[in-house]
C-alpha cells in the first residue's frame, strides 16, 4: 500500500540543468508506482494560481538532455506570507493531491518546509548550480556549471598567454563559493576568492607580480560573485601591483545548456528516489547524496544550517597554485 496516490512537481527559484531529468525521473517514477502524478507550472505562483496539469509518460520526453525546466519556474513573494503558504495548502487539498516535490534551492526549500508544517507531504530535491545546500555532498546543476566554467577559463587562459596578462574570472554563487573552488581547482586558477575565507588582495597582488617576475606567462584569478564584483577586484589588483586584469563576468551562461550526465544521473537517482521515500511515507525531508548514498534530512534541519566549504580542497588548490 502506497502511503500516497496522487502526487505532484515543481521547479522553483534560480533553474539548474538537470531540472528537466529531475522532473522525467518523478514523473515515471511515479507513474511507474501506480501514482497519479501533476505538473506545477511556474513553482509556488503557479500553485497560487492553480496552474496544474497531469503528466503522462509522453510529458517529460525528450527532456532528459535540456537546460532550463519544462515546468518553468518563478519567485513568489505571496508565498512567503503564511497566508500566501496556507492557500498553497489549501489548493494541494482541493486537487487531492497528498505528495509534492520540489526541486530547488534553499528559499525553495524554506517554502516546503512550511507545507510540510501545514500537514502536505513534501520532498525536496536539492536543484541550483550554487551547491549551497547542506546534507548533500552536490546540487543538480552543480556538475554542469562547473563545466561551463572551466571550459571557458580554458580559452581565456589560451589568450592570456599569448599576451601575458591576468584574468579575473567572476562566477555565480552568492553565498557559497563552491563553484569557483571546484572550478578554480580544476583549472589551475592562482587565486579563489570565495564569501566563506578571508583574503588579503595585498598579498595576491604582490603573489601575482612575483609570479610573472619568475617566468609565470599568465594568471587566473576566480571569484565568486558573492565576494563581491570582478571589476572591484580588478581595479584594486591593479591599485596594488600595477598590473590591469581584464575581466570576465560569465553570468547566466552558467544556468544553461545541456546538463552533464553527472547531473542527469544524480537528478534521475534523486528523483525516483523522492518518490519512493513518499511512497513509503516519508514526509518533511531533503533528498541528497553524500560519498555516493542517496539519503534524506530532516528539511527543517537542511534549512536552519549553513553549508561550509571544504576547507581540504581549499587548501589544495592553494598548495597547487604555486
Ligand atoms: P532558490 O530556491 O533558488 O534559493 P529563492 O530564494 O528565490 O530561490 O526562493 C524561491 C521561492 O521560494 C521564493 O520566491 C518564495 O516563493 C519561496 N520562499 C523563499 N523563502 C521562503 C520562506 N522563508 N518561506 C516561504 N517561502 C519561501
Ligand atoms: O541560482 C543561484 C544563482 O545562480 C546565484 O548564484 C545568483 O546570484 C542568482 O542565482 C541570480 O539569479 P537571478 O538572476 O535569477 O536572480
Amino acid at each position: 500500500m502506497s502511503a500516497v496516490k496522487k502526487i505532484a512537481v515543481l521547479t522553483s527559484g534560480g533553474d539548474s540543468q538537470g531540472m528537466n531529468a529531475a522532473v522525467r525521473a518523478v514523473v515515471r517514477s511515479g507513474l511507474y508506482r501506480g501514482l497519479e502524478v501533476f505538473g506545477i507550472q511556474r513553482g509556488y505562483q503557479g500553485l497560487l494560481n492553480e496552474d496544474l496539469r497531469p503528466m503522462d509518460l509522453r510529458s517529460v520526453g525528450d527532456i532528459i538532455q535540456r537546460g532550463g525546466t519544462i515546468l518553468q519556474t518563478a519567485r513568489c513573494k505571496e508565498f512567503m506570507t503564511s497566508e500566501g503558504q496556507q492557500r498553497g495548502a489549501d489548493v494541494l487539498r482541493k486537487y487531492g493531491i497528498d505528495g509534492l516535490v520540489v526541486i530547488g534551492g534553499d528559499g525553495s526549500y524554506q517554502g516546503a518546509n512550511k507545507l510540510s508544517k501545514l500537514g502536505i507531504k513534501t520532498m525536496g530535491l536539492p536543484g541550483t548550480i550554487d551547491n549551497d545546500i547542506p546534507f548533500t555532498d552536490f546540487t543538480i546543476g552543480f556538475d554542469t556549471a562547473v563545466s561551463i566554467v572551466v571550459d571557458a577559463i580554458n580559452k581565456l587562459r589560451d589568450t592570456m598567454t599569448s599576451h601575458e596578462r591576468s584574468s579575473v574570472v567572476e562566477v555565480m554563487g552568492r553565498h557559497c563559493g563552491d563553484i569557483a573552488l571546484y572550478a578554480g581547482l580544476a583549472s589551475g586558477a592562482e587565486s579563489i576568492l570565495v564569501p566563506e575565507v578571508p583574503f588579503d588582495i595585498r598579498e595576491i597582488s604582490r603573489r601575482m607580480k612575483e609570479n610573472f617576475q619568475n617566468g609565470k606567462r599568465h594568471s587566473i584569478i576566480i571569484v565568486a560573485e558573492g565576494v563581491g564584483r570582478g571589476e572591484d577586484i580588478a581595479r584594486e589588483i591593479t591599485e596594488h601591483s600595477g598590473i590591469e586584469p581584464r575581466v570576465t563576468v560569465l553570468g547566466h551562461i552558467q544556468r544553461g545548456g545541456t546538463p552533464t550526465h553527472n547531473d542527469r544521473i544524480l537528478a534521475s537517482r534523486l528523483g525516483d528516489f523522492a518518490v519512493q521515500r513518499l511512497v513509503e511515507g516519508d514526509s518533511g525531508k531533503a533528498c541528497g547524496i553524500i560519498k555516493g548514498e542517496l539519503v534524506t534530512t530532516d528539511i527543517e534541519k537542511v534549512v536552519s544550517t549553513k553549508k561550509t566549504i571544504d576547507m581540504e580542497l581549499y587548501n589544495l588548490a592553494l598548495r597547487l597554485a604555486q
